[in-house]
Order: C-alpha cells, then structure tokens, then sequence
C-alpha cells in the first residue's frame, strides 16, 4: 500500500514529505521531482512569496544509487524565508514581542474556525499550517508516484480551462496538455494562446482592484489500463477516490470527473460514450491495449467506479483566493471591535499552481490503486505482473 503524509508550516524551517509502499527499483530523476517543484510555484496571479522560495527536494531516506529500495522516503524542502521568521516562530518559547499575530480572521480562509478549534489567540498557527504552502510536501511525493507510473508507461498532466470568467471551448488533446505543463515560462498553462490572453486579463484585473479570482483545472491521467479501482465496495470507487484526494486540496470546493457537471443537464443519449470494437489493426494502430474504443470520453475514462481504458479526467473547481488587498470586513480576535481581515503576502490566481498540486494527489492515488492491483516489493516484480495484465485485457 502506498502512503503518505506531510509535516512543516508556512513560515517554518522546512516541509517534510514522507512516502512508503513504493517498490524497490523505482529509477528516481531528482531533476524531474525538482521540476514538479519549480511547476508547483509558477503561474501568472503569484503572489511576492513564490519570488522568495525556490523549492528543491532534499531526498532524506528511501533511494540509493539513483533507485527507491523499498524503505520509507523521507523529503525535506528547507523554506528560505525560514531565516526571516526564526524569531517570530521558534520552536522554544522565545520573546512574545516578536510573535506575529494575525489579529482578525479572513473570511474564507481557515482563520476563525481553526481558532476556535485550536483554542488560540490568534490565527497565525492556523494560517501556518491550513495554508497551501504545504502543497510543495505532496508535489514532492506526487513526484515519486509519477515516477512509478512512469516505469508502467501512464502519465499524469494537467491545464487551466477556466480562470474567472473566461473559459477553454473545447477539448485539448493529450499531447497539448502535456506541453502546456512543461512550457519554460509557463502564463496560465491553457493549451489555447487567445485563450489563455483573455484569462491573464483576468487575472489583471482582480490585482488591479485588489480583488482574486478562481477558476478551473483539468488533470488527465494518460495510458492508464482498464480496471483500476471496483464498483465491489463504496470505498474502493476510483471516481470517489479522486474526488476525495482532489478536494482535499486548499481553495478546491468542487470535482468533476469527465463531463460530470453538463452531463446533468443534457440527455443519456448525448452523454454516454458509445461503444465499438476495432479491428486487431487498428487497435494495435491506435496504441490502446484495448480493442474497445469510444469516440468521445464524456465518462472521464471511469465507469462504475472502474478505470475503462480511456484517459482518466478529473476537474477541480477553485474558489477565488481569501487574502484580499482590499479586506473584507471581520473582527479583531481581541477586542471583538469591528476591523477589516488581515492581510499577509498573498496570491492573485492559482489556478496553475492547484492544478499541479492535484496531478500529485491524482498520480498518488492511481500509483496507490496500481501497487494494489499489481503488487510487486520490487519494480521489476510490479512490471512484470502489470504486462501479464495488459496482456490479459489484450487477448479478452
Ligand atoms: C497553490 C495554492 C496557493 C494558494 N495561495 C494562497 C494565498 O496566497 N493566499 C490565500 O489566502 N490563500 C491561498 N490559497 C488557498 C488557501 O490555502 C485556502 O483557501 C485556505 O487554506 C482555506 O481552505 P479552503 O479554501 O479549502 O476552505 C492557495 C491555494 C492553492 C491551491
């Protein structure tokens, strides 16, 4: 089983991502983690605080000689702005006068429940862990799984459909959404470049008026085989796994799996994804392992809580950042006067950004689902038992 989980705060010394259950074997590119890292900070809308960190993986445990060996992998990405807050965030007591209080809390941020919860003052230790800096850990880790997908030959992507009010009108083909994701300047990573002008003037005009905006990312999952994840237990349902790791991510408050959301408003008979069967020619030509084709995916590539051969799409719908430059109204946390919410460094859009963070989530849960199926201790056991799969479903 894979596992993974995430420690460190905003403004601490360090993130830590801690990953097991991965084979042993697994080849491991510190460059490609490196530049999952680098994808996770770019975006036009970022805020002052992505200038200040330039995330690198700092690999603790789990990989020798280039190879995973089966142990648990420890990651630490060191925050550079650590050296500015040493004093306003010690681990030991320290002097209260340099503590840094955020006095009144943000509507739609994690402020005041997290307060209340937590049972402090203020909300600067909320804000230092609810906060979306804790992302760059599950990147880090998403990184690894992407690299044992790689090894079974699925790739994971992800573009921008929608920011605010401009939207993406049609379907990008994989090989777009792959380049969007690697562009060297990467704007809004939509795969149309009048699109993506429309949508940068979004963006302009939220920072113009102190406002953020919100928007959409889609996350394909490319060469997946049929039959991850089962309709047999309510947990076990891929499209419910998806929508758990992907919502789970900061500002996301809705997924879509295929065309879930139009799919509601529109006919059976326009919605679902007719069958047909090719030849053992073109199937072999079209480079599927399975000779069942559909000509649209409206399904997401998941039926039945199944994975069906086709690419997997998942759409997460992002709210608009909280943090405004022009404050909504609030309370102070001491006095209970009326204020305005505090404001700390903040992003405009990030759209991109979430959208990178969900192809970890995403390439986490189908690795998760594929070492299930699969099994293996070490990559070459893994592979093996994945082709005698795909030669199965081949020769169905
Ligand atoms: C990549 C990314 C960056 C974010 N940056 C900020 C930010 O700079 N300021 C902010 O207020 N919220 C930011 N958020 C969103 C908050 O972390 C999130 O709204 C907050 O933790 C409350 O959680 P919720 O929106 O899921 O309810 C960001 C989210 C993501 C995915």
């Amino acid at each position: 089983m894979i596992r993974f989980s995430t420690a460190g705060e905003s403004h601490g010394e360090a993130l830590i991502a801690l990953v097991s259950g991965l084979p042993a074997g697994v080849p491991i590119d510190i460059e490609f983690v490196n530049r999952e890292l680098w994808r996770r900070q770019q975006g036009y809308g970022r805020g002052g605080r992505m200038k200040i960190e330039t995330d690198k993986a700092h690999v603790l445990s789990g990989v020798r000689h280039g190879k995973t060996i089966g142990s648990p992998i420890a990651i630490e990405i060191v925050n550079r702005d650590w050296k500015n807050w040493q004093d306003k965030l010690p681990v030991e007591a320290g002097d209260a006068a340099k503590h840094q209080a955020v006095a009144s809390p943000r509507p739609g941020h994690a402020d005041l429940a997290g307060a209340l919860k937590y049972n402090f003052p203020d909300a600067r230790y909320v804000l230092e862990r609810a906060s979306a800096r804790e992302s760059t850990a599950r990147v880090a880790a998403g990184a690894f799984a992407k690299l044992l997908l790689r090894h079974l030959g699925i790739e994971v992507g992800s573009h921008v459909i929608r920011v605010g009010r401009v939207e993406l009108d049609r379907t990008a083909t994989w090989d777009e959404i792959a380049a969007a994701g690697l562009r060297g300047e990467i704007v809004l990573s939509c795969v149309d470049s009048e699109t993506e002008a429309r949508m940068k003037e979004e963006v302009e005009h939220a920072s113009r008026t102190g406002d953020t905006v919100g928007g959409v990312f889609e996350v394909v999952v490319h060469g997946a085989p049929a039959g991850l994840g089962t309709y047999a237990n309510w947990d076990e349902r891929l499209d419910g796994l998806l929508a758990q790791s992907v919502m789970s991510l900061q500002a996301v408050k809705a997924v879509e799996i295929g065309r879930g959301v139009t799919a509601a408003e529109s006919f059976g008979s326009k919605v679902h994804d007719a069958i047909h069967y090719a030849s053992e020619e073109t199937g072999k030509a079209s480079g599927k392992p399975t000779r069942f084709t559909r000509e649209q995916n409206n399904a997401g590539g998941i039926e039945g809580g199944v994975s069906n051969g086709e690419d997997i799409v998942v759409r997460g719908y992002l709210k608009p950042i909280s943090t405004l430059r022009r404050p909504l109204e609030s309370v102070r946390f001491d006095t209970r006067e009326a204020t305005t919410a505090s404001y700390e460094r903040s992003d405009i859009c990030v759209v991109p950004a979430a959208g990178v963070a969900a192809e970890s989530m995403v390439a986490l849960t189908i690795a998760g689902l594929a070492q299930q199926k699969f099994g293996g201790d070490s990559a070459v056991e893994m592979k093996r038992n994945f082709d005698g799969y795909i030669e199965q479903i081949r020769s169905y």
